[in-house]
């Protein structure tokens, strides 16, 4: 049914559905989630293929224009993206203005809304050329800016990449290369951070993405859209879980490792606690992402001999959860967020980190989204209400009140 008979039928009455639990926001043709057989899939590709066989450029190239590049392809794109990684240096005065202890996703997003204006072209892009430019651009600055959002807080020089290496590794590079320049890549660490950024590459119309389109429908320039859904998945609900993932098991292990403790907590309605990691709006079986996160979490500890106790916490509360009617009747399961953190940190990267590195994962779906809302020609977001305020009132000047 198209929307102009929609309209018809529904003689202009107002569906109400908080959060939009049930209401399609638009049709695309990126991502695929079943979420009661736990099935995700990019452009076709199932997600479990994707992790282990590709790389996360290609991956970001698969969602943004649809295919899997050739080799000739994806050396172009590579190569397109190394020529925009320099970012305008008075940008730099922008992140001094920041305290140290500012959070990582504000700095990222001021960041990327300020790029606006050092890339004006960006801003009223129209046709697919112009769209590629903008893209190949933000996929070039943005690591640029995770790494510098992570050195200004632990007070390193700011500096750039080197292009002699892959994007994921060169962003490691950026991000902890000594002030004298060294850097030992680790496959380990360059092969896990690839596939978690796969992982989170897309999840169709979830909160962030949602604001991306949304953002973008006004015909805002695509910097100023991702800006606007790097706030949205800074969340604690959202993307912002990663984080509170690990706070919450570190304080678990603070308070003696009682899992079941906070498991009560987690039920208990009138605490406002919630086991974070667990649950999720569309997956009622499990995350697929979780099931891969959770396999090369061991493997990663294991490869770089890093043992954490929060991970046998964290395989405790899972066991625990599985078994206890509360979750299980509500079909609470581990989301993607629920081990990341823990391969995170194995990495070095530190919690406050957590949410940027999503983010960073999350570029190449949010970019394919907007691109699709573009191309699609979608109409302007703009939901409607019932009005549940006062009824007409007479105004009474300030004396007479
Ligand atoms: N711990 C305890 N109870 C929970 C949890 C949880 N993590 N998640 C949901 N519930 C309960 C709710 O209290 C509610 O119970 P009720 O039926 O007795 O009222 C029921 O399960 C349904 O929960 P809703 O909040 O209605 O589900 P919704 O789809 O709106 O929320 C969400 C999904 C936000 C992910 C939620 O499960 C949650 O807050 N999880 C913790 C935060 C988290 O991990 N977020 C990351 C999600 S993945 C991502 O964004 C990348």
């Amino acid at each position: 049914i198209d929307i102009k008979t929609l309209r018809g039928v529904t003689n202009g009455v107002t569906t109400i559905d908080p959060g939009y639990k049930n209401t399609g926001s638009c049709e695309s043709a990126i991502t695929f989630l079943n979420g009661e057989e736990g099935v995700l899939r990019y452009r076709g590709y199932a997600i479990e293929d994707l992790a282990e066989k590709a790389e996360f450029l290609e991956v970001a190239y698969l969602l943004i224009f649809g295919e899997l590049p050739s080799k000739s392809e994806l050396e172009k794109f590579h190569s397109d993206i190394k020529e925009h990684s320099h970012v305008d240096e008075d940008l730099k005065k922008i992140l001094d203005g920041f305290p140290k202890s500012a959070h990582p996703m504000g700095v990222l997003s001021s960041l990327t809304s300020a790029l606006v204006a050092f890339n004006p072209s960006s801003v009223n892009v129209e046709s697919e050329e112009d769209m590629y430019n903008a893209i190949v651009r933000i996929l070039a600055k943005f690591p640029v800016l995770t790494a510098w959002a992570y050195r200004k807080r632990v007070g390193r020089p700011l500096d750039y990449g080197d292009d002699s290496l892959g994007y994921v590794d060169n962003f490691l590079k950026m991000m902890f290369k000594k002030p004298n320049g060294d850097y030992n890549s680790n496959k380990t660490v360059v092969d896990a951070l690839d596939k978690l950024l796969i992982l989170h590459a897309d999840h169709e119309q979830n909160c962030s993405t949602s604001t991306v389109r949304m953002v973008g429908s006004a015909h805002t320039g695509l910097f100023a859209s991702l800006s606007a859904g790097i706030n949205a998945l800074w969340g604690p609900l959202h993307g912002g879980a990663n984080q509170a993932v690990i706070e919450m098991l570190e304080a678990i292990k603070e308070d003696g490792g009682d899992t079941h403790k906070f498991m009560q907590k987690a039920k208990d309605k009138e605490d406002p606690f919630r086991l974070m990691g667990f649950g999720h709006r569309v997956y009622k079986n499990f995350d697929p992402r979780a099931k891969i996160i959770k396999k090369s979490a061991d493997e990663v500890l294991a490869n770089l001999g890093v043992e954490d106790p929060v991970l046998d916490i964290a395989k405790g509360l899972e066991k625990e959860a599985l078994e206890d009617s509360y979750f299980v009747d509500r079909k609470l399961y581990p989301n993607v967020d629920f081990y990341s953190g823990i391969i995170y940190r194995a990495m070095g990267i530190p919690v406050e980190m957590f949410t940027a590195m999503f983010a960073l994962g999350r570029l190449p779906g949010w970019i394919a989204q907007w691109r699709e809302m573009r191309l699609r020609k979608e109409p302007i977001g703009r939901p409607r209400q019932v009005y549940v305020g006062e009824t007409h009132r007479d105004f009474k000047p300030v004396e007479d009140r």
